[in-house]
């Protein structure tokens, strides 16, 4: 499939946009500080946390480490649940919603069967996703300009 030009440039810190690459939700999200600084210490809870599963379909060589990305703000992940294929929604926040531990630091929720992920893409354990969501192959044309596919 063609690949997708996106510009970024006014993307701000905390927001999100989708794009559509060959059929699929793309969301590139622009992490703040601090979400950044909670990854570190999900790795215990979550179910693959140096993505090493399905390397070459999930997450690009350039993107195995802990913020699974290139820039270390920003985020490109397909937003496709690992599970059956719903999309997460965004539960950015703590307290957004109730099912949600009360610790939550901000990331995705599966509506259809309750997998969470990390703002990092990164799934929880014991939900039924089994993976992290996809990090599509994608590079940076320039400081602002990204290609995905
Ligand atoms: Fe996401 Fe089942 S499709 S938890």
């Amino acid at each position: 499939g063609a690949a997708v030009e996106v510009d970024i440039s006014g993307l701000k810190s905390g927001e999100k946009i989708t794009v559509e690459w060959r059929g699929k939700p793309v969301w590139i999200i622009k992490r703040t500080p601090e979400q950044l600084a909670e990854l570190p210490k999900l790795d215990g809870q979550l179910a693959d946390p140096k993505s090493e599963r399905k390397p070459s379909e999930l997450t690009p060589e350039y993107a195995r480490n802990e913020n699974r990305s290139i820039k270390p703000e920003i985020l490109v992940a397909v937003g496709i649940c690992s599970h059956l294929g719903c999309s997460p929604s965004d539960k950015f926040t703590p307290g957004a919603q109730p099912s949600l531990p009360d610790d939550w630091k901000g990331g995705f929720l599966c509506p259809c069967h309750g997998s969470t992920f990390d703002m990092a893409g990164r799934v929880f354990k014991n939900k039924p996703a089994p993976d992290n969501l996809e990090v599509p192959p994608h590079m940076y044309l320039s400081e602002t300009k990204l290609l995905i596919g």
